[in-house]
C-alpha cells in the first residue's frame, strides 16, 4: 500500500490520546507467499472450532433448544458487521496486532492499551475453551474404544459427578505452549490441510446427519422463546470470530491490502453456512433435552447407532479444533510481544528465544489457560472471552467511523459498506449481546479492566516508547 509521503503532519495529540503511526510500507522481511485461499483457510482455521463442536450442543440443551440456529444467526450478524470494519482496517493496515494496532493508531494509546489488555485476557480464555472442547472429544474417543478413565480427570469441578479437573485440557494448553516455544507451529500448508479436514468433517456431519433428522425434534422450535435464542447467541458468539487472527499472517501474504478484506468476509461467510446447517442437523437428530453436555456431535451419531462414524467425527473434531489452539496461543503471545515492544509492558516479556519465539508470554499464556481450562466450566470461560471480543468489536467499529471522517483521503482497498450504518449496527448488536452475559462475567471482566488501569497508570504511560519520543508520532492515521 502506498501512503502519501507528505501525510506526516505535526503532532496533534498528546498524553493518553497520542497515536502510533502505522507505516504500512515497512516490510517485515518475511516472504510474501500466502494467497487468498490460504489466507481464507487461516481464517477458517481460527473461526471453526469449539464454538460449533462443543458449545452448540450445550446451548441448544440449556438455553435455546432447536433455535440454537437462530442464536448462530444473531451472533453471525453482529460479527459480520464487525468483520466489515476489520476488513477496512485489514486493507489499510495489513499488519499484525489486530484490534490493538488499529485502536492505538486511530483512537490513541489509552484505547489501544485497553484493547491490547483485553485481547490478552480473551485470547488466553479462548485457548482454555478450545482445549476443553478438544478434551471432550478425546474423552469420548477413549471411552468409545473401551478405556474407562477415572472421573476425577474428566472435567472441572461442578461439571459432573466426581469431576475435579479437566486433565486433558490442561495438558493440551501446556503442550501447545511447549511446541510453539520450540518454533513448531502449523505452517500455512499444514494449516490448509487441517482446515480441509475440519470442513470435510462438518460437511460429513451435515450430509450423514440429514438422514436422521426427525421433524418432531425441531418442534417446539423456540422452547425458551426468542430470549432463549438471544442468551444462546451471547455464548455461541464464541464461534463466529477468529478472523482477526488472520492479521498475524497479513505480513506474509501476497497483495495483503486486497486479499485480507476478501479473506475476512469469505471465511466468515463459509463458517456461517456450515454452522447453520450443522446446528440444524444436530437438533434435528436428537431432542434438544437429550443432547449430550459434552462432545455433542459425536454423541448424537453414537446414539443414532453410527458408532464408527461417531469416532470419525471425534477424530476430525480433535484434529480440526487443534489448529485454533495454535492460532490463539500464538495470537496472545504476539499481542503481548507487541505491547512490550511499544513499552507499555516491560521489555522483559519481548525477549525471544533461539526459535524466535517470545517464550515468556507463550509460557504465561500456556499456564494461565491451563489453569482456566482445568477448573472453569466451558460456558463461563466462553462468556469471559465473548465480553472481551464484543468490546473489541465496539472499538474497531467506532475506530472505522472515526478514521473515515478524520482521514477520508487514505487509500482504502476495501470500504465498509453503508457507512456509518454497518459499524453502528455492529456496535448496537455487540452492546446488546454484552447485556445478555451473566453478571459474574461482567464482574470478572471489570476486575481485569481495573488491573489494566493500574498497570497503565503506574507503568505503561511513563514507559511508552511513543511517549518518550522513540517513535515519531504522525497524524496520518
Ligand atoms: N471461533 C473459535 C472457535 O469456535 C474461537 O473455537
Amino acid at each position: 500500500m502506498t501512503q502519501p509521503a507528505d501525510s506526516a503532519r505535526p503532532l496533534q495529540t498528546t498524553g493518553i490520546f497520542r497515536r502510533k503511526p502505522i507505516d504500512a510500507d515497512e516490510d517485515s522481511g518475511l516472504e510474501r507467499s500466502i494467497g487468498l485461499w490460504q489466507l481464507t483457510a487461516i481464517g477458517l482455521g481460527a473461526i471453526i472450532g469449539a464454538g460449533i463442536f462443543a458449545l452448540a450442543g450445550t446451548v441448544a440443551k440449556n438455553q435455546a433448544g432447536p433455535a440454537v440456529s437462530v442464536s448462530f444467526l444473531i451472533a453471525g450478524v453482529a460479527s459480520a458487521c464487525a468483520a466489515l470494519s476489520y476488513a477496512e482496517f485489514g486493507g489499510l493496515i495489513p499488519r499484525a496486532g489486530s484490534a490493538y494496532t488499529y485502536g492505538y493508531a486511530v483512537l490513541g494509546e489509552c484505547v489501544g492499551w485497553f484493547i491490547g489488555w483485553d485481547l490478552l485476557l480473551e485470547y488466553t480464555a479462548i485457548v482454555a475453551v478450545v482445549a476443553i472442547g478438544v478434551s471432550q472429544y478425546i474423552d469420548f474417543l477413549l471411552n468409545a474404544i473401551g478405556l474407562d478413565l477415572p472421573s476425577w480427570m474428566l472435567g472441572a469441578p461442578g461439571t459432573g459427578s466426581g469431576h475435579h479437573v479437566d486433565l486433558f485440557a490442561v495438558l493440551l494448553c501446556l503442550l501447545v505452549a511447549w511446541l510453539l516455544n520450540r518454533g513448531i507451529h502449523t505452517g500455512a500448508q499444514v494449516e490448509t490441510w487441517l482446515v480441509f479436514v475440519k470442513i470435510a468433517i462438518v460437511i460429513a456431519v451435515v450430509v450423514v446427519g440429514a438422514f436422521y433428522v426427525k421433524s418432531d425434534n425441531l418442534s417446539p422450535y423456540f422452547p425458551h422463546g426468542l430470549s432463549g435464542a438471544a442468551s444462546g447467541a451471547a455464548i455461541v458468539f464464541f464461534a463466529v470470530f477468529g478472523y482477526d487472527a488472520m492479521s498475524t499472517a497479513a505480513e506474509e501474504s501476497k497483495e495483503a491490502e486486497r486479499n485480507l478484506p476478501k479473506a475476512i468476509v469469505l471465511s466468515l461467510a463459509i463458517a456461517m453456512v456450515l454452522y447453520l446447517l450443522a446446528a440444524t442437523v444436530l437438533t434435528g437428530m436428537v431432542d434438544y433435552r437429550h443432547l449430550s453436555d459434552t462432545a455433542a456431535f459425536a454423541a448424537a451419531f453414537d446414539s443414532a447407532g453410527l458408532s464408527q462414524f461417531a469416532k470419525v467425527v471425534a477424530i476430525g473434531a480433535i484434529v480440526g479444533i487443534f489448529t485454533v489452539l495454535f492460532s490463539f496461543t500464538l495470537g496472545a503471545s504476539r499481542v503481548w510481544y507487541a505491547i512490550s515492544r511499544d513499552g507499555l509492558l516491560p521489555a522483559w516479556f519481548a525477549k525471544t528465544n533461539a526459535h524466535r519465539s517470545p517464550y515468556r508470554p507463550v509460557w504465561i499464556v500456556g499456564l494461565v489457560s491451563a489453569g482456566i481450562a482445568g477448573f472453569v466450566k466451558i460456558g463461563d470461560a466462553a462468556e469471559l472471552t465473548n465480553i472481551g471480543i464484543l468490546l473489541a468489536f465496539v472499538v474497531v467499529s467506532a475506530a472505522v467511523i472515526v478514521l473515515r471522517y478524520r482521514s477520508p483521503e487514505l487509500p482504502r482497498t476495501f470500504r465498509t459498506p453503508l457507512m456509518p450504518i454497518t459499524p453502528l449496527v455492529g456496535i448496537g448488536f455487540s452492546l446488546w449481546l454484552i447485556t445478555k452475559l451473566q453478571e459474574a462475567t461482567w464482574i470478572r471482566f471489570a476486575v481485569w479492566f481495573v488491573i489494566g488501569v493500574v498497570i497503565y497508570a503506574a507503568y505503561g504511560y511513563r514507559h511508552s516508547r511513543l511517549g518518550q519520543g522513540q517513535v515519531v508520532q504522525t497524524d496520518d492515521a
